[in-house]
């Protein structure tokens, strides 16, 4: 898009439930050991949902403190998209709830969409063309997932991978003119969609045959979902660097999806990066789909790994399959 108005990201958030489950806790339900696990993973322990707490929760805090920092008041909101791949319901989707559970007022449009855990990257893109064209002045983007009650728990090669967090970003029209926006892509390959898929629930007419019983759970090919990725994505951050006309030293942090630190090992090495430059915390919250990439900018800021005033590559990959990146600038005071 030509004459594009520029986006400044205003606010990061992120929240994450209570609850650690251990990789010896997950040894009381099958097989399996700390040691596998973590070799294959670098997960620890994650962090699952409990009683009464769903996604929206979780979406609803990240969302407050993304707001919080972005010292965009809730009233000038205009647009909420929400990422989310594992909702506790449906519909309405989450970005409708985020809107009557922090009173934003105006009947704001408010939808979800569904790219797995590229969601946050998709959503940026979206908000970007939003801005870019005038259409909506400032976006809430939400990503949230409650990935632990759609686990199958007996399943020990999917269920050891996923934790449930979320991650929430406020993006603005840049006034001064600077874009935070260096480079921004998306990508599907929908031909491989059996790699990740979760059926939905759902019963014949028992007039036209009799039902007979579904799986609705998150089921994955795992080894062909590594294969795919550590082919694609080291060479496809190459071609996002040359769309913004950089290479890998000047950018300053890598903040990928944390879905196995063997994959993040492949990006950091193709990039060249030293360990500080590659933001990881997959060893305390496994797999958080879309928010996995909020939540790891978010966490680095708070716990100094992250510096702002410097640039970052964000990117995702999940279930479709979709993957993409985007080279932001990180600014003072965003988290
Ligand atoms: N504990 C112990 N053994 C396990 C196990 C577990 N949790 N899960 C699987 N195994 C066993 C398998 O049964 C298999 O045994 P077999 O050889 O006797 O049949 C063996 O370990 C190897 O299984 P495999 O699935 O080939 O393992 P892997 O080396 O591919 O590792 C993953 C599995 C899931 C860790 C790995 O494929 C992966 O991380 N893939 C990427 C997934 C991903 O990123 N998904 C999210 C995308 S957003």
């Amino acid at each position: 898009m030509t004459n594009m108005k520029p986006l400044r990201i205003a606010g990061v958030g992120y929240s994450l439930p209570e609850t650690v489950v251990t990789n010896d806790d997950l040894t009381k339900l099958y097989e399996t050991s700390d040691e596998w696990i973590y070799t294959r993973t670098g997960i620890k322990e994650r962090r699952l949902v409990s009683g009464d707490e769903n996604a929206i929760d979780l979406g609803e805090r990240a969302a407050r403190n993304a707001i919080a920092k972005s010292g965009i008041p809730a009233e000038e909101i205009d647009c909420i998209i929400a990422a989310s791949s594992a909702p506790p319901q449906l519909y309405p989707a989450i970005a409708c709830h985020m809107q009557s559970r922090l009173g934003i007022p105006n009947f704001v449009p408010a939808f979800d969409i569904t790219a797995a855990c590229s969601g946050t990257i998709y959503a940026l893109q979206i908000a970007r063309s939003f801005i870019g064209s005038g259409t909506y002045k400032n976006i809430l983007i939400v990503a949230t997932d409650n990935n632990s009650r759609l686990l199958d728990w007996t399943d020990r090669g999917s269920s050891i991978l996923f934790g449930d967090g979320a991650g929430a970003l406020v993006v603005t029209e840049a006034e001064d003119g600077v874009d935070d926006i260096l480079a921004l892509d998306i990508r599907a390959d929908g031909s491989i969609g059996e790699y990740i898929y979760m059926n939905m629930p759902g019963k014949t007419c028992p007039l036209v045959e009799p039902n007979t019983p579904q799986d609705c759970h998150i089921r994955m090919n795992g080894k062909e979902v590594y294969k795919f990725v550590v082919k694609v994505l080291p060479k496809y951050i190459d071609k996002c660097l040359e769309d913004a006309g950089m290479k890998a030293e000047d950018v300053d942090y890598l903040i990928p999806h944390q879905a196995n630190q063997r994959i993040i090992e492949a990006m950091q090495q193709r990039l060249g990066y030293a360990d500080e430059k590659v933001i990881s915390n997959i060893k305390y919250y496994g797999n958080t789909s879309a928010a996995s990439v909020p939540i790891a900018l978010a966490e680095g800021v708070e716990k100094g790994t992250v510096k702002l005033g410097t640039t970052a590559i964000l990117c995702g990959f999940g279930a479709g399959m979709t993957w993409g990146a985007a080279i932001v600038r990180l600014r003072e005071g965003i988290c």
